[in-house]
């Protein structure tokens, strides 16, 4: 089979040579060549939604190009809103019409795969019988295209009551009706579903599969095949559902900040220091008594912005800023005059672009990727770091374009709130009332470095209230 690689520019590219044990090698990532079908199995409100937005997303910001196809969406066209007894088996008419919908998006992600580059899709559904998973496998095998069951197996009645309130109430399924009735509705479909449902097993075990039961608490794994699949599973491993925000900051303004130089590993300027000494203050107003743990990098003006909080602390050197290069130390101007070439094409494509010896915003996502890792696996972090890795983690919270988020404006002196709700991220951003230079650079601009005006910041929208990441999904079929 021809192979998967990355290219000098960090992307996925097909390439023609067989690569028979394609593995990670700890600069860039190598993928087989596959594509996927992730299939997901469970009973209603068992998160399955939840599970493939959030892979989507992960791999959407790996640039891995995930779709995913919900069998719900395609169901609600010919029975926008069902009661129960459409999804009892026995009623032969909603088997028909649940059976279209199944076929209808089966087909659509068939013909999605016909394009070179996209490798995964997920296919949103209870798919929970044998009958209908072995169909959706052997079209799958037909196409060339490989099956990764996905199940979300849990019992809990408390849990799964308080999914439903939290996410099948609003769904579109129930819209207009009494928030009693749509529950006690949905209860009843679940116990349809729970007639004929039939967990993943060992007449299965020819499968390629991930049992995920109580959230996380037992994982089962089947015939795992390649570094792709791998990379997926291990994803779904570390994620789990309680409560939590993460925090994130810039480090105070730094003295480089202030000459508009960038790079380097310079120290505080007064007024960063100032920063440093409100933090604790901000950070309380938000996190009140919550357990937390810093995160920083391994430059100087990251530590020296944490220094007065009193969490434990952790540097990481993949938190570092994104690296200049032949820049380091320049500002915007010195290098729009000493490599023009290199300026403009930035602005061109700045996620992209990489500086002479030094990194992309490509790049620097690959290098977050166990810093995202250890985020999923974590509770309440703090994180204390730099521009441009701010805009990397903050897109892979709000799932933001390649395009723009390298332009996104991250001020200093603020404090941003990041909580995960189910099917999107609640944004929150406080700012201490220190001045600071704005050390954002519009695209075929010079930067001004001036203090950032009050105007731009509590003013403007995108820096206040919440952001969703992707429209809310629900219902299988
Ligand atoms: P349906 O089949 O009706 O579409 P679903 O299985 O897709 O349901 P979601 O809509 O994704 O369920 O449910 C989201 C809810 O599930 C959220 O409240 C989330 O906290 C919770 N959840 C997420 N992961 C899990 C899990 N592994 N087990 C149980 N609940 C989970
Ligand atoms: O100016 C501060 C800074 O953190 C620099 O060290 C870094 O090169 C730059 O921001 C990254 O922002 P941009 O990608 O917009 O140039």
């Amino acid at each position: 089979t021809p192979g998967l690689a990355r290219s000098p520019q960090g992307d996925f590219m097909r390439s023609t040579r067989t690569r028979p044990s394609a593995k990670a090698n700890g600069v860039g990532v190598q993928v087989e060549d596959t594509r996927i079908c992730v299939v997901m199995v469970g009973l209603p409100a068992r998160g399955k939604s939840l599970i493939a937005q959030k892979v989507v997303r992960y791999l959407g910001w790996l640039s891995i190009t995930a779709k995913c196809f919900n069998v719900g969406n395609y169901r609600r066209t010919n029975t926008p809103q069902p009661t129960a007894a459409f999804f009892d088996t026995t009623n032969k008419e909603g088997e028909r019409l649940r059976k279209a919908a199944a076929e209808a998006a089966v087909t659509d992600m068939v013909r999605w795969f016909r394009h070179p580059n996209n490798l995964i899709a997920i296919l949103d559904a209870t798919n929970s019988t044998k009958s209908r998973r072995r169909w959706i496998k052997d079209r799958c095998d037909a196409e060339g295209i490989e099956t990764l069951f996905v199940e979300s197996k849990c019992d809990d009645e408390d849990l799964i009551m308080g999914n439903i309130k939290e996410v099948k109430l609003t769904s579109p399924d129930y819209q207009g009706q009494d928030p009693e009735e749509a529950a006690q509705d949905f209860r009843q479909r679940i116990r349809m579903y729970e007639q004929v449902y039939q967990t993943l097993d060992e007449d299965e075990s020819d499968m390629t599969y991930c049992k995920i039961i109580d959230v996380g608490s037992k994982v089962i794994i089947n015939r795992i095949q390649d570094y792709l699949q791998s990379r997926v599973v291990y994803y779904l491993m570390n994620l789990h559902i309680k409560p939590r925000s993460i925090w994130v900051s810039r480090h105070g303004e730094s003295m480089y900040n202030l000459s508009g130089k960038i790079g380097g590993d310079a120290d505080l300027s007064p007024r960063g220091q100032l920063y440093a000494q409100k933090l604790p203050e901000l950070v309380k107003q938000s996190a009140g008594d919550l357990p937390l743990t810093v995160w920083t990098s391994t430059l100087k003006r990251t530590a020296q912005t944490a220094r007065h909080l009193p969490y434990e602390k952790l540097s990481w050197k993949a938190l570092d800023e994104l690296d200049s290069g032949v820049c380091d130390g320049l500002t915007y101007a010195d290098i729009e005059k000493e490599y023009p070439a290199d300026f403009q094409a930035r602005d061109e494509d700045k996620y992209n672009y990489r500086y002479l010896g030094g990194e992309s915003y490509r790049d620097v996502v690959i290098r977050l990727e166990p810093i995202i890792m250890e985020l999923e696996r974590s509770e309440n972090i703090l994180i204390v770091t730099h521009q441009a890795v701010l805009r990397c983690i903050y897109a892979y919270f709000m799932g933001s374009s390649q395009e723009k988020s390298p332009w996104m404006e991250v001020p200093l002196h603020c404090l941003i709130r990041l909580t995960p709700r189910a099917y999107m991220t609640e944004e929150e951003r406080l700012f201490a009332d220190v001045p600071a230079v704005s050390t954002w650079r519009a695209k075929g601009s010079e930067a001004v470095h001036q203090d950032t005006p009050e105007s731009s910041k509590r003013g403007s929208p995108s820096l206040k209230g919440q952001t969703k990441t992707e429209a809310q999904i629900d219902g299988k079929s």
